[in-house]
């Protein structure tokens, strides 16, 4: 019997190692090379945007024109192979080769004109994939063009992952004719609130929807996770399913990372100590074997950067390091900036996004802070587990499903409920106090060796593309 091997493409914006700005980038970057293990036939399709990968190293397909509404854009077609994934950059150098992905004036117009590629390409490859997997706003409209233009793909499926609700892809009801290319009389489909929501169009069109974990797939029924979007959910919640995102564990293994100070596993500590050492060293901070606590993350309200502001006093009348790395809100840089000023010995705090760093600050802390407001997965409470630095994480969406607090034997972390600098101030306490401890070894040990693999993640998303498609 032939073997049924289900062909999946997946459309984004962001794809580790060729360029991300936050999470999305490591899954696209790795769960289609999971399903590939899984004997999924999966690739990749990404704009082409040379600021952060030279076209020098591609093979050229080839060169098409794409219509968008009263434009003609031409396109080239790009592809190369990465352990085993087929990888397609669809090229327009007056979209995409600009200084920064996201944030541009026409980011509408430049995200439409891919979604629309993607269809042209498909056609032009004669490539028709059982399923076309898009994710967050910016490919939202690759299911609706799909049902509204591109009906000759009559056996593909489409599946719409959200990554962060927050970001819903909204615009002026002017942009529909005159950008996107749709007709008014499909304007009801786009229209939310008033204005064109391509994140609810993509609900509405799409055949499975999914979220980064069941825990925020929950949360999503409310209105106030939902941003607004509460209703829609509610409608589509048959199709909505949350799996939990998986990191690539030979990416982040202490014991291969090329950019940390020394190399250790779970069995053999020494490293770790070491790490520690030469990023106070780098940091001026003092040599010490106080615990070091880490954030790492966007400094934005929902990251939860309240609560370690407001209890960052108290913390600090412990002794302990504290390391901030990340850029975002000005008065979260301007107040870690001022800390650091403040109490030089114990706070070190780098405004800037820097993967190199983070690597060596996850390798070199002990406990690691995510009281997040709200959170779809989040990665990185599971690099610092791998890296041995234990997370002080509030329970919600992936966050919940992924660390466990500890008693006794099992758990990899520290778990609180609700918002306040009370139970978050606690639970940072319980981390090092427990620091001080024999416990300690035995925690950490659990935390470098849970499961953050995507094998299971990737099951479930087979069992979805398979239903869609038997
Ligand atoms: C978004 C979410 C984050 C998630 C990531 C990957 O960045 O905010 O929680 O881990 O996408 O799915």
């Amino acid at each position: 019997m032939k073997k049924d091997i289900k062909k999946v493409l997946f459309v984004a914006t962001e794809c580790n190692p060729f360029w991300a700005t936050g999470g999305l980038g490591d899954v696209i970057g790795s769960l289609p090379g999971a399903l590939r293990n899984a004997g999924v036939d999966a690739r990749v399709m990404l704009p082409l945007f040379e600021k952060s990968l030279d076209k020098a190293g591609l093979t050229r397909l080839g060169q098409i024109t794409v219509p968008l509404a009263w434009r003609n854009q031409s396109c080239g077609i790009y592809t190369t192979q990465r352990g085993g994934v087929t990888y397609y950059f669809v090229e327009n150098e007056y979209y995409f080769k600009r200084p920064a992905i996201y944030g541009e004036y026409d980011d509408g117009e430049r995200f439409a004109f891919f979604s629309r590629a993607v269809w042209e390409i498909l056609r032009f490859l004669d490539y028709k994939p059982d399923v076309v997997h898009s994710n967050d706003w910016q490919t939202a409209l690759v299911p609706i063009y799909h049902k509204l233009i591109y009906r000759d793909f009559d056996k593909t499926k489409d599946v719409f992952t959200i990554h962060n609700i927050e970001y819903q892809g909204k615009f002026d009801r002017a942009i529909l004719g005159d950008v996107f290319g749709i007709d008014e009389e499909h304007y009801s489909l786009l229209d939310f609130d008033g204005c064109i929501n391509l994140v609810k169009g993509a609900m509405e069109v799409c055949d499975a929807l999914t979220t980064v974990s069941p825990t925020y797939a929950q949360q999503l029924s409310d209105n106030y996770y939902a941003m607004g979007l509460g209703a829609i959910v509610a409608k589509n919640s048959h199709k909505l399913r949350g799996i939990l995102n998986g990191i690539d564990e030979d990416l982040y293994d202490p014991s291969k990372a090329s950019g940390i100070f020394a190399p250790f596993d779970a069995a053999d500590l020494s490293g770790k100590a070491e790490n520690k050492h030469e990023l106070q060293r780098l940091l001026n901070l003092p040599l010490s074997d106080a615990p070091m606590l880490a954030v790492i993350s966007r400094l934005a309200s929902h990251k939860g950067i309240d609560l370690i502001k407001n209890t960052l006093d108290e913390i600090l009348k412990e002794d302990v390091q504290l390391v901030v790395l990340g850029t975002g809100e000005k008065s979260y840089e301007e107040y870690f900036s001022h800390m650091q000023q403040t109490v030089p010995g114990k706070v070190s705090a780098i405004i800037a996004f820097n993967k190199d760093l983070a690597q060596k600050v996850y390798a070199a802390s002990d406990i690691f802070l995510m009281p997040s407001k709200s959170e779809p997965c989040g990665l990185s409470q599971m690099i610092a587990c791998r890296f041995g630095s234990i997370p002080v994480v509030r329970a919600t969406g992936g966050l919940k499903d992924s660390i466990k607090h500890y008693t006794k034997k099992s758990g990899n972390g520290f778990v609180f409920d609700g918002y306040n600098g009370g139970e978050f101030l606690a639970a940072v306490r319980k981390a090092i106090g427990c620091y001080r401890t024999d416990k300690w070894h035995e925690l950490r040990h659990n935390a470098m060796t849970s499961d953050f693999g995507w094998s299971k993640s990737a099951r479930a998303y087979i069992k979805i593309y398979k239903e869609l498609t038997k």
